[in-house]
């Protein structure tokens, strides 16, 4: 059986992986500040080269799966050698490590590459990032393409879903507030396309089986803005959408500047891999069964 590894086993992605790739590969992880049970979990900073090399030369993966990232995107932007450090040099450390052993790697980046002039962003669209994050991101993708690796690039957005020990997502941080009846404001002019993390899972691991490499845009199939998404979750989760307040962009004070609108294409990969991306209906609903039968507690 093939070997996967999963860096950042514990995060939203990486715990999607971990729960559902074991049909198929003999699965490894990795967790750095949040510790992961199981004997096939380690530790591994990305940002200590040796570490990430030896870790990698001891479980000779075919296929790693990297969804490692400083993914605050203010904090990154006031916090500029450490964001570089994990989110470019880390990169780098897993990337030639794999290399290095004749592994795979997967890495996921974000639609902050692009700037949120176009109506719609294809592969072919060349990144223009507005913030840190974003820049890093589509550095470490320019290095991937720079070391003639095998690889595949997925980029993705606001992913919500039931993956991960240890962060809140945006749909179950909502979830939270409206159930204890307190009031939120969101931005009626962010624009995204909300991705169910189920699906990301499954088209990576069938772009995987096909042998496919290159970019990816793996995102919903429906671009709309953070309010409409909030009011779409309330309503399937069937909670009070009065307790939601519009409100723009110029009213939070963000550190970071983020793109408007970004509408990402999936058609190359509903296309190559013949699996579509759900609406948000069907994503949240698919998850308020996941969450009803785990008895999730949020
Ligand atoms: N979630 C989104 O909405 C979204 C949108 C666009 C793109 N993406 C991209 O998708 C990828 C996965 O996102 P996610 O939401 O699953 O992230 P996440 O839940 O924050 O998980 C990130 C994981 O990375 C690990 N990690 C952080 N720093 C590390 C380091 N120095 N060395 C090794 N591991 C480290 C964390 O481990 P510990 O917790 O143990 O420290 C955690 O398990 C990221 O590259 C992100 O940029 C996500």
């Amino acid at each position: 059986m093939n070997r996967m590894l999963i860096i950042g086993a514990g995060g939203l992605i990486g715990g999607k992986f971990k729960d559902l790739a074991g049909e198929n590969f003999e699965v490894f992880g990795t967790y750095n500040t949040h510790h992961v049970e199981g004997e096939n979990m380690f530790h591994l900073n990305a940002v200590n080269r040796q570490e990430t090399f030896a870790l990698i030369r001891k479980l000779s993966p075919d296929v790693v799966v990297d969804t490692h990232s400083l993914n605050n995107v203010d904090y990154c932007e006031t916090h500029r050698e450490e964001a570089w450090s994990i989110n470019v040099d880390g990169v780098k450390n897993i990337a030639e490590a794999c290399k290095d052993n004749g592994a795979k790697i997967i890495f996921f980046s974000t639609d902050y590459v692009f700037d949120g002039k176009k109506m719609k962003y294809t592969e072919k669209d060349k990144p223009r990032p507005l913030n840190y994050l974003g820049m890093n991101k589509m550095v470490a993708e320019q290095m991937l393409y720079g070391l003639d690796i095998n690889h595949i690039i997925v980029r993705t957005s606001v992913v919500y879903g039931s993956g991960g020990l240890n962060k809140i997502n945006f749909v179950l941080w909502l979830i939270q507030k409206l159930r204890a009846k307190e009031k939120v404001s969101i931005v009626t002019d962010q624009k995204n396309n909300p991705t169910f993390v189920d699906n990301i899972v499954s088209q990576v691991l069938a772009l995987h089986r096909k042998n496919r490499t290159g970019i990816y845009h793996i995102a919903g199939s429906e671009c709309l803005s953070r309010y409409d998404f909030s009011l779409k979750i309330a309503n399937v989760f069937k909670l009070d959408t009065n307790l939601i307040t519009p409100i723009t962009t110029s009213d939070l004070h963000q550190i970071a500047r983020r793109p408007m609108v970004v509408n990402m294409s999936v058609a190359k990969v509903e296309k190559e891999t013949g699996l579509k991306q759900d609406d948000v209906y069907t994503g949240l609903n698919k998850l308020k069964q996941q969450l009803e039968a785990t008895n999730a507690d949020l």
